[in-house]
């Protein structure tokens, strides 16, 4: 799984999807650029949940909120108190890390131990084995998850309550050491706020500090009058946003699975009290399909309902991915109560409510939010993209099955040879076929290493001009996933384009 991460990242980087940012400075952690076929993946998703979340509910509407808000924003949001990560830094090796992913790990670790004596005591016993009853009866095995999960548990009540002396005593315990020097050697625990604050205005007129937004969904909340006025919206109704939100996470790695400024694509959906239950898994099983329409593998996506929940929640839900670093978070679907709005009309003074003609109340409405980030859409489907094929003649190729309809570049044209008129029609095509679909002209290299380019960046259709083609104004198309070829005339492939791109 490692080594399926590592050639996922050096393919992305290899094919102009994914950069480190600055990188001739060295680059910095957590942070990337997109290239010219990232940015083109990284549209189509975005462009594709737009269209499904506003194009596709008449009671849906966009934004486009800014991402400098006032600073009381974050004070109502409950972000300037509480949205804090524990961090210890390490006295010897300089090198800061978050105290509760130094402890997950750890747990992580023995997790790991049980199941490697699991898989040994498999070869042993063979058929007769028992996996579940040897989780539970072998000692050393159920010592392993034991020790895992009080660990675990210490560490949330440690949190909890705010005693972080404790969690540094678990630290030392458990004889943590720092991954980089081997040091023991640690500071205290402290919360750390993961907002980025900079300065508004020249110092001369007082200036003022504000944040960069770590969630868009608060541009909605302090617009949801605006928007349920002018837009005349009846309750149930959501509005929707994509936009950059920035963290300063402590522990920067993954790749762009945990970045320092990121991509959220949030909707909040504004329902009557006492029917967010209702609306909560009508979102929760919305966002399911949507994921299962992409045709990423029905099995690389689960539930994880949350048992803890934030002080704003009375339900919450992560739909989670199987990345090739195992499951993990890749949308939140939570029920948040009237807790933004209220909060903000607390702040504000002003009243954030709704009149409901139906039954004749005036009430703060309840929110239901479903929040993804594209990034983290972005790596689940490059990681399940990301194919290695041996072919009938012993050779290789890498293929990106992305969904075609959201593949960079929907098709190559490709002139067999530099010469005898053929880049000329190749051209024409394009000039025909480029106001709908992004197309690219390839002429360089033999016609299989182009067709291999192409299968490396996922481009659902290659269009070969040959000497043919001047006869009978027929190419060749070549299917990326079947790698199999017809001949169809030049006036049929707008069509045949048109039925790749829809979904
Ligand atoms: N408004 C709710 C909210 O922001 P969240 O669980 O903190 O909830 C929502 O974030 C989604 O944003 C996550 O499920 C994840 O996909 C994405 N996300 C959060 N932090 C991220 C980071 N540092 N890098 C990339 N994506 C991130």
């Amino acid at each position: 799984q490692d080594e399926l991460f590592k050639k996922v990242i050096s393919h992305a980087k290899e094919y102009g999807f994914i950069f480190p940012s600055s990188e001739i400075y060295d680059g910095m952690q957590a942070i990337y650029d997109y290239g010219q076929n990232g940015v083109e993946l990284k549209k189509n998703i975005r462009d594709y949940w737009w269209k499904s979340m506003v194009q596709m509910h008449e009671n849906i509407v966009g934004l486009d909120a800014s991402i400098f808000m006032h600073p009381t924003t974050w004070k109502a949001s409950g972000h300037v108190d509480a949205f804090n990560d524990p961090m210890i830094d390490n006295k010897d090796s300089k090198k800061r890390y978050r105290a509760d992913v130094l402890l997950e790990d750890y747990a992580e670790k023995l997790r790991q131990k049980a199941d490697k004596e699991c898989a040994k005591a498999a070869k042993r016993f063979g058929e007769s084995f028992d996996e579940a009853m040897y989780r539970e009866t072998n000692p050393r095995v159920k010592g392993y998850l034991d020790e895992a999960n009080e660990t675990m548990a210490r560490m949330a009540k440690g949190l909890e309550d705010g005693n972080l002396e404790d969690v540094k005593a678990l630290i030392e315990e458990k004889g943590i050491a720092c991954p980089i020097s081997g040091s023991k050697n640690w500071t205290e625990v402290r919360q750390f706020n993961l907002m980025f604050g900079t300065q508004m205005g020249s110092t001369a007129d007082g200036a003022t500090t504000v944040y960069l937004r770590p969630e868009t969904a608060q541009g909605i909340f302090v617009n949801f009058l605006n928007v349920q006025k002018t837009g005349r919206m009846k309750i149930p109704f959501g509005i929707a946003q994509t936009g950059k939100a920035f963290r300063n996470e402590i522990v920067a790695r993954q790749f762009i699975f945990r970045m320092r400024e990121f991509e959220q694509m949030e909707m909040q959906f504004f329902v009557r009290p006492g029917e967010e239950m209702k609306w909560y898994e009508y979102w929760k099983e919305q966002r399911m399909k949507w994921h299962s329409s992409l045709g990423l593998g029905e099995e690389n996506y689960r539930f994880h309902d949350h048992d803890k929940l934030a002080h704003y929640a009375n339900a919450a839900a992560d739909i989670e991915f199987n990345f090739p670093f195992g499951f993990k978070e890749l949308e939140g679907i939570h029920s948040r109560t009237d807790f933004d709005l209220k909060a903000h009309e607390e702040h504000s003074g002003k009243k954030l409510q709704y009149f409901d003609p139906e039954i004749n109340k005036n009430y703060t409405p309840y929110v239901v939010e479903t929040s993804i980030g594209l990034d983290r859409m972005f790596l689940a489907m490059l990681s399940a993209a990301y194919t290695e094929e041996k072919l009938e003649d012993g050779s290789e190729r890498t293929v990106l099955k992305i969904p075609m309809a959201l593949a960079p570049i929907k098709v190559a044209v490709l002139p067999l040879l530099k010469k005898d008129g053929l880049p000329e029609i190749a051209r024409a095509i394009i000039s025909e076929l480029q106001l709908d679909f992004n197309c690219q002209y390839d002429e360089k290299d033999a016609i299989g290493k182009r067709y291999r380019r192409h299968d490396a960046i996922g481009t659902p259709l290659c269009v070969t001009v040959d000497h043919q083609t001047k006869e009978d104004q027929t190419v060749t198309i070549r299917n990326r996933d079947t790698m199999e070829q017809e001949r169809i005339s030049i006036s049929e492939l707008g069509n045949r384009l048109q039925t790749i791109v829809s979904i």
